[in-house]
């Protein structure tokens, strides 16, 4: 059995899964080797199974990422599964996740080429003070900045400068991040397996995480009842959710592409990926 675990040849920041779960891999006996999405002479096709993992470039591409793992998907098995990522790598699909009472950091769309309505109008129906621009294809908070209602012509020249080249979006800003914290959930075959808590970040800041954090009853409920509809083909997900002031569980990213599973906070989510990946490639 060969394993493909895809990468990006330029790799924007250190992935800390990678040697542990190259490490495990080794250890199972399954012949495993890092190839990036983004070579096109990446032989690929050669594997059994290709794991999408730290292919973190791809919102610069998103269209070309698709459309390989989608071709990928044609001559080999590819986790998770094409149909999922494609879906998954725009961030229009949180605004389906309230239709089946899953709620969402609250967010208006401003798309290229639908008809825009200016910050302050948003702002001033939605009764928000605070809020985040953000691209609606992204990673990495890449071009994520937060504003409130004393900056909102600065507000306005951002999101006009994203739209020139892309899709965005504007959310409520959720002040939990600062306290109780974004929470990320990291789910391995079926199961919740742990959560790390996650420091703000905006753009051009590192990623800060915590050790393992205790899961409270509702996160779990929720990550389950949010990943419910994909379960059964999913090898792995991420949950990331804050709450609001009322305790309300949002999400604030269903990661289903390449999401870090923060390995070295749990030992035995990285044991249950390997035999749920052993176990399909098979
Ligand atoms: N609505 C928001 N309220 C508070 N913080 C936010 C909000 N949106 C984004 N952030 C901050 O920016 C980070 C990146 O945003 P996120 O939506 O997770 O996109 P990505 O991880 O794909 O870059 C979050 O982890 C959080 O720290
Ligand atoms: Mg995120």
């Amino acid at each position: 059995m060969r394993v493909a675990i895809a990468s990006c040849l330029r790799i924007p920041e250190p992935d800390l899964d990678e040697p542990l779960l190259l490490e495990a891999l080794a250890g199972a006996g399954i012949d495993a080797r890092v190839l990036a999405w983004d070579d096109d002479a990446a032989p690929f096709a050669e594997h059994d199974l290709v794991v999408l993992r730290s292919t973190w470039n791809y919102y610069q591409r998103v269209d070309d990422f698709v459309a390989w793992v989608a071709r990928t998907g044609q001559a080999t098995r590819v986790l998770n599964p094409p149909e999922i990522v494609a879906w998954n790598a725009k961030k229009t699909y949180l605004s389906e996740l309230p239709e089946r009472g899953i709620d969402i950091v609250p967010t208006e769309f401003v798309l290229q080429h639908a008809a825009r309505r200016p910050v302050a109008d948003i702002v001033g129906e939605r009764g928000w003070d605070d809020i985040v621009i953000k691209p609606v294809v992204s990673a990495g908070s890449f071009r994520t900045e937060r504003f409130s209602r004393e900056t909102l012509p600065a507000a306005q020249a951002f999101l006009d400068a994203l739209l020139a080249e892309r899709d965005a979006m504007v959310q409520r800003w959720m002040p939990s991040v600062d306290t109780y914290g974004e929470r990320s959930l990291v789910w391995v075959d079926g199961v919740v397996t742990h959560a790390i808590r996650k420091t703000p970040r905006f753009a051009g800041g590192n990623e800060r995480v915590s050790g393992e954090v205790a899961i409270a009853e509702d996160e779990r409920a929720f990550a389950e009842r949010a990943l419910l509809p994909f379960a059964a083909e999913l090898l792995y997900a991420r949950v990331d959710m804050v709450r609001d002031a009322g305790g309300t569980l949002r999400i604030m990213e269903l990661e289903l592409i390449e999401p870090s599973l923060f390995f070295l906070q749990s030992k035995p989510a990285l044991a249950r990926f390997v035999s749920a990946l052993a176990r399909r490639a098979r």
